[in-house]
């Protein structure tokens, strides 16, 4: 429907927002100031006692400064009462005493055939439901039993069954009064090149309906149970309802489940997002079936300021990841961030939640990282910045890449942030910029040219402040390893006693390894490292190495937590110290530990004594162990 120009104007003149928005909210009286029109109350779309809400009746805005929820009327009629653009136009007419214009007859034919093809989908998404409780669909009924899903299930999330025929929905339909046209434009069916009989898309599959946020029906996701089925998931092609790019699966419920307070999650697949709500976590979606759009961003982000990305532990869920922080960044900003998790090596959700627990997905999630992590992750992990040329290089591309950030502000904290970051990793100022942040310019150079370890960066969640400090990781990293090689408990025993965690659950599996135990609280906090996905790799790198190995990766893990708690002024540069010690002692075993390898490898040779081979050898073993196991390194590009 088009509006005649300064309809919407009159529309917004006549009604002020806070008539609108007091149907919703209680205002604050003492707070707000009627005679000026400034509104204050507890915010509707998230939980507060507090009064962070504020709408402006002058202005004709709202803005909420704990959720950063914001817009106009027509938007808060939108996200309050899920209703569409002209759904919203229509109470707020019927509010001020205007008429609404009459659609023009192409428009009014256009919506027209839309409930048509609605009616279409829906009437094939109660199909499906009913397909599901026939004899054809025991076998649907036991794939889904061993995936966990159980009737109640299945009913909140309205899955079906597509029975293996070509013709029997189309049937269906068109003894409703269906006709083929419209059924094949919803795209349930499809006709063939050659201009034969039309076939049902979805045959011999587990169907998903797919709803807007106005919780109608516009496609559907079909997984097959064959595993040899030459595509696992089909979804609904693109048709006048469905729009991929512009939809998220489970988006009506996870409005108002964020409406509640709940995070907005992020997840790659359906099945991932069935599991997540049914674990609590109810602010979930997913894509339909493609990588995270422009549109798909923009969506979240009008649900919630900083949605969390939970992409599968796998080569797939990495790449992904990286390209949304390309996505991401020209469109960051204040209430537009992201943060993301990384599911452990070969899990997505619903595995994570299958195998570990709701408790272990929480953990993740509240671990999880912002944007900027990721992208200092991507430029520097599993390099070496020996060179000037290299530190340059690396300058470069992360300054190109803040460039990227149009809000002012942002940049200027992804500067900071960066800036920082660097300096832990060099030592130097930022270019010719020295000393931005008072504290970080007056920290001594780390001590480069004594020892023999190139610049291989430390992992970046080392550097973490906030809630996930690096303290917070390297205990953890210690602890994983001493439970998954109580072989070397004793050799470091001493180091362990001074560890005190704070955490009860890790002090008590501090105590169950040294003393041979096996607690709930201990086993439980176990449970924990092991689902961190920042320590994915720990059990990987650490059960194939020899003992002399891994009792220095655990020694400089522990010196390195040591350093950082050493108390007062002095923590910098006992830091930096300690630090470069730490390398070269372990430069040194690393070298003996590749020379030995060298030698059982290629016996027929003799040790060539080669330094820059032994060097690039040292620096990739060093590259896996410093970076690599706290943070699974990114493939390369
Ligand atoms: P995954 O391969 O990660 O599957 O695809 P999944 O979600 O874990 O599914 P299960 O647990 O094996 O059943 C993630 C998403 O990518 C899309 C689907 O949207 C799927 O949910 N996809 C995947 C397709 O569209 N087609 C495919 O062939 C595979
Ligand atoms: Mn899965």
């Amino acid at each position: 429907m088009s509006l005649p120009p300064g309809f919407l104007d009159e529309l917004r003149n006549r009604v002020p927002i806070s008539r609108v928005i007091g149907r919703k909210v209680v205002w604050d009286l003492r707070k707000s100031n009627q005679a000026r029109g400034d509104w204050w109350a507890p915010c509707p779309f998230h939980q507060e006692k507090s009064a962070s809400f504020h709408c402006d009746d002058q202005k004709g805005f709202y803005y909420c400064f704990g959720c950063h929820a914001k817009g106009d009327a027509l938007s808060f009629l939108r996200e309050s009462e899920g209703l569409d653009f002209i759904g919203a136009v229509k109470v707020m007419a019927a509010e001020a005493g205007m008429q609404m214009p009459e659609p023009d007859p192409r428009a009014r034919e256009r919506s027209d055939r839309r409930t048509q093809l609605f009616e279409v989908t829906e009437a094939a998404c109660r199909w499906f439901r009913l397909q599901l409780q026939t004899g054809a669909a025991a076998g649907a009924r036991d794939y889904l039993a061993r995936r966990g899903l159980d009737p109640e299930a299945e009913a909140r999330f309205e899955i079906g069954f597509a029975p293996d025929s070509r013709t029997a929905l189309i049937q269906a339909l068109r003894e409703k009064g269906m006709a083929e046209a419209l059924i094949i434009e919803a795209g349930m069916a499809a006709r063939p090149d050659d201009g034969g009989a039309a076939y049902a898309r979805f045959r011999g599959r587990i169907t998903f309906p797919i709803r807007d946020g106005q919780g109608r029906c516009i496609g559907f996701g079909g997984r097959a149970m064959d595993p040899n089925a030459r595509a696992k998931y089909l979804n609904s092609p693109e048709t006048p309802l469905f729009d991929k790019g512009r939809n998220l699966y489970n988006i009506g419920p996870a409005r108002a489940a964020v409406a509640r307070g709940q995070r907005l999650v992020v997840a790659e697949g359906y099945m991932d997002v069935i599991a997540l709500a049914r674990a609590g976590f109810e602010g979930a979606v997913a894509p339909l079936g493609t990588a995270i759009t422009e549109e798909q961003l923009r969506l979240m982000w009008r649900l919630a300021p900083e949605p969390v990305i939970a992409l599968d532990g796998d080569a797939a869920g990495q790449r992904a990841a990286q390209r949304l922080i390309d996505l991401a960044l020209p469109m960051t900003g204040p209430g537009q961030a992201l943060r993301f998790v990384m599911l452990p090596a070969g899990q997505d959700p619903d595995d994570l939640i299958r195998s570990a627990g709701a408790g272990a997905m929480a953990a993740l999630l509240d671990q999880a990282r912002p944007l900027v992590d990721l992208l200092w992750a991507r430029e520097t992990e599993g390099q070496v910045f020996d060179s000037p040329e290299r530190k340059a290089a690396l300058d470069r591309r992360l300054q190109e890449a803040i460039g990227r950030i149009p809000d002012e502000l942002t940049r200027r904290h992804y500067g900071d942030e960066i800036r920082a970051k660097r300096h832990d990793l060099f030592g130097t100022g930022w270019q010719a910029r020295r000393g931005g942040s008072g504290a970080a310019g007056q920290r001594p150079a780390r001590r480069g040219g004594a020892s023999m370890a190139p610049n291989v960066p430390r992992a970046p969640m080392l550097q973490a402040s906030g809630p996930l400090s690096g303290e917070w990781l390297l205990e953890g990293a210690s602890l994983l390893i001493c439970a998954l090689r109580p072989d070397l408990v004793a050799v470091v025993e001493t180091r362990l006693e001074r560890l005190l965690p704070q955490d009860p659950g890790r002090a008590a599996l501090l105590h169950d390894l040294l003393s041979g135990g096996d607690s709930p609280d201990g086993r439980r906090a176990l449970e924990t490292l092991r689902a961190d996905a920042h320590l994915g790799l720990t059990p990987a790198v650490i059960e194939s190495q020899d003992e002399v190995a891994a009792t220095a990766i655990l020694a400089n893990l522990l010196e390195r937590l040591e350093a950082r708690r050493a108390a007062g002024a002095e923590l910098a540069r006992a830091e930096a110290e300690i630090q470069g010690e730490a390398d070269e002692g372990l430069t040194w075993r690393m070298q003996q530990i590749t020379r030995a390898r060298h030698r059982a490898e290629r016996p027929e040779m003799e040790d060539s004594g080669d330094l820059n081979e032994d060097r690039d050898a040292l620096s990739s073993q060093l590259e896996q162990f410093i970076s690599g196991e706290i943070w699974r390194k990114p493939p390369r590009r």
